[in-house]
């Protein structure tokens, strides 16, 4: 068994892309692995949210990840900001990162480009952050899509940094977790690139019948094949790609067909298509609703997962400090 964790943003509701490119095979890899889940809102402090947005958001995501089929019986499910060691380990980890590094990431140059009034220093230190997140469980294998890999290529550095000062081998460093064949690029609705929360063109998981239905007909398509034996172009192939994930073979088969001989109506086809992703992430909002509803069952779940996670962070800080010469007098 190794051990796997997964930083979650606290802003990040769950939408169709996210749950087909990772998060349903997370219920797998808890199986697998010694999991740790955290929601990352220490992290989301660097846009400075209100309170109530805060704490809104992690009640909202903790929810989702649960009702996707995260089991804290299995894996270990909590709330970054629970864990105070992570707070104390990215303190010690810091005085070893260098600015000079920091300021090439790639993700700190473009916040600096988005949002040049509020650079600050939580921004800059992030990624050591991040590697304290991974670091403190010494954890191999991290979930993480492409826009994080730089930030895991630092936390090896990291980690290899600290083994070399000490002369030690106590930081494993981590690697990604490879999902294998099973992920699955999920299109957005606007015609072009990938679904994603930002670019305002994705179906979220806890959307309802209604807003699902009103955006799948929204979506972009074009004015039909104008010749026999044509491609479809980009926005329709996305609508295919994601009927060949939501419905049924031969569903995706008919509207092929009904393509392929232009006889295609994409309003048919929009409509089939909501009902299938309705059909498929209808348990799930039931699930999000009724966890959200359950006050208890949430604050027990957080008590019981900070009480894991911090079992096993207090180790990992407790002989870092040891090792760098923290130790009784
Ligand atoms: N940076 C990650 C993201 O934006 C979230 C995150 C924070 C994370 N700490 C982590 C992911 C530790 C994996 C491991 O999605």
């Amino acid at each position: 068994m190794e051990t796997v964790v997964s930083g979650i943003r606290s802003t990040g509701n769950l939408h169709l892309g996210n749950y087909f490119g990772a998060v349903r095979n997370f219920i797998n890899m808890q199986r697998e692995n010694s999991c740790y889940f955290f929601i990352a809102d220490y992290h989301a402090l660097t846009t400075h949210p209100n309170p109530d947005n805060l704490h809104n958001s992690i009640k909202q995501v903790l929810a989702e990840y649960l009702a996707c089929g995260i089991d804290p019986d299995i894996a270990t499910i909590f709330v970054q900001s629970d864990v105070p060691e992570v707070a104390e380990l990215y303190l010690l980890l810091n005085m070893n990162a260098y600015v000079g590094e920091l300021e090439r990431t790639a993700s700190f140059k473009e916040k600096i480009r988005k949002h040049p009034d509020n650079i600050n220093a939580g921004l800059l230190t992030y990624p050591v952050l991040m590697a304290a997140d991974i670091i403190i469980h010494r954890a191999a294998k991290v979930p993480v899509g492409k826009d994080q890999e730089q930030h895991l290529e630092m936390t090896r550095r990291f980690a290899r940094r600290f083994n070399t000062m000490y002369g030690v081998n106590y930081f494993p460093e981590p690697e990604a977790y490879n999902f294998g064949k099973q992920l699955v690029k999920i299109p957005g609705l606007d015609g072009t690139g990938k679904m994603g929360k930002s670019e305002g063109n994705g179906i979220f998981l806890a959307d309802t019948p209604q807003e699902i239905r009103k955006k799948v007909m929204r979506a972009v398509t074009d004015s039909g094949p104008a010749t026999t034996g044509e491609e479809p172009s980009e926005p329709v192939k996305n609508l295919f790609t994601i009927m060949e994930t939501v419905s049924d073979k031969s569903t995706t088969d008919y509207f092929r067909e009904k393509f392929a001989s232009r006889e295609i109506r994409y309003g048919d086809m929009k409509k089939q298509l909501a009902e299938d992703i309705i059909k498929i992430t209808e348990p799930i909002r039931e699930n999000i609703n009724s966890i959200l509803a359950n006050r208890e069952y949430l604050a027990a779940t957080v008590k019981r997962g900070a009480e894991k996670a911090r079992e096993s962070a207090s180790k990992t800080v407790h002989e870092v400090r040891e090792i760098i010469g923290y130790r009784e007098v």
